[in-house]
């Protein structure tokens, strides 16, 4: 076999990245202060129509400083999707809090609004609703629920730049929103992440917490314990040239998703990511759900099938609350979530990525549909 192999991502840097980030360079603005940080944060912001974005250095930390902003503490609760990526239940621990897992919905893969009011005690604070693999939450059901009982919203819009619910692009949707922009994220800079928000306060609270606690008003005085998350403006270049080509970059994404649709539609046993009515998903890791009976192969033999023909592919991720470092909590709760066991056990991503040719998406739905047995 000589074909090249396929990966399941891979950044397309084809625009101004490298000319801004030699800018940044020529400028000597290397670290967390320069035009680009400044630039990047005004235009997210204005993208996802809140009040202020702040850069951190990446998704993972965006959530961790959501929790300190919300002052979530030891022994409280906060409910998370249990299909999701680590991140949104680690930063809940690195709090000493817990992270209670939810079901997901099987009309849009996302945190089911219908389960959260069962899972809510004294102890929960809020919740992390996360918009999985592109597609958004049912935000106004989720934030209705909070409201009744005294709980704020966060979104993890790492996968799920510039969605929209409702006609609403996701960013804006809650008490505040993180975003990740490693390398196989719709815009990146590598390694990379946002926080958006309203709330002058709660900013105030994250751009004081971000930069080891210094107080704004007076350098090298520190009246809380914070934390080095700040963002590079090397790294802010490439994202300033991202978001000058988001209209391209997610056209290209868009256009392979419809290629995807229309290549594997009708393989028995291949199903596709539903899209709720009031959704406008982003075309992140085009997503499949292999039913073994009716295709003949189960997903994790079709993984193993696409790899030796060089592509890469990747399972969904593993239900949280399996996992060693919560399945005993959550086994104590008695959480049972099927509909997250099942998504988990069959569902992959296909490569999805800009620099993805049609004849490659081709060649991948002509593999899937010679393996049927
Ligand atoms: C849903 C979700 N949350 C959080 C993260 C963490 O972001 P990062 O890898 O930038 O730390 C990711 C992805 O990487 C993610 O997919």
């Amino acid at each position: 076999m000589n074909e090249t192999k396929i990966s399941v991502a891979r950044p397309d840097l084809s625009g101004n990245e490298e000319k801004y980030v030699v800018e940044a360079i020529r400028s000597t603005w290397i670290s967390s202060t320069g035009a680009f940080i400044q630039r990047f944060q005004e235009e997210f912001a204005e993208l996802c129509g809140t009040k202020s974005a702040i850069s951190v250095c990446n998704g993972t930390v965006a959530l961790h400083l959501a929790m300190l902003a919300m002052d979530v503490r030891p022994n409280d609760e906060v409910l998370v999707p249990s299909l999701t990526y680590i991140a949104t239940a680690n930063v809940v621990r690195y709090v000493g809090a817990e992270p209670v897992f939810i079901d997901v919905d099987p009309n849009t893969w996302c945190m089911d609004p219908k389960l959260l009011e069962a899972s809510i005690t004294r102890r929960t604070k809020g919740i992390i609703a996360v918009h999985l693999y592109g597609h958004p939450a049912d935000m106004d059901a989720i934030n209705r629920i909070a409201a009744v009982h005294g709980l704020w919203v966060i979104e993890d819009a790492a996968e799920a730049h510039l969605a929209r619910y409702k006609g609403q692009v996701v960013g804006g949707l809650a008490q505040m929103a993180t975003f990740s922009f490693y390398g196989n994220k719709i815009f990146t800079c590598g390694e990379g992440g946002a926080i958006t928000l309203n709330d002058p306060h709660l900013e105030l609270r994250i751009r004081t917490l971000r930069g080891q606690g210094m107080d704004p008003q007076r350098r090298y005085y520190f009246p809380v314990t914070g934390y080095n998350y700040r963002l590079t403006n090397v790294a802010a270049a490439m994202l300033c040239a991202q978001l000058e080509r988001q209209k391209q970059i997610l056209e290209r994404r868009k256009q392979i998703f419809q290629i995807y649709h229309e290549q594997l539609a009708g393989i028995p046993g291949i199903s596709f990511q539903p899209v709720a009515p009031w959704a406008e998903p982003v075309p992140w890791l085009f997503c499949i759900t292999v039913d073994k009976q009716l295709y003949g192969l189960s997903r994790d033999e079709l993984i193993l099938r696409l790899d030796k023909v060089g592509i890469d592919t990747r399972p969904f991720f593993m239900a949280l609350h399996h996992l060693p470092p919560f399945r005993e909590e959550s086994a104590k709760r008695g959480e049972i979530l099927p509909v997250t066991d099942q998504l988990s056990n069959t569902g992959m991503n296909l490569p999805t990525y800009v620099g993805l040719s049609n004849d490659d998406i081709e060649r991948i739905a002509t593999a899937i549909r010679s393996f049927r047995n």
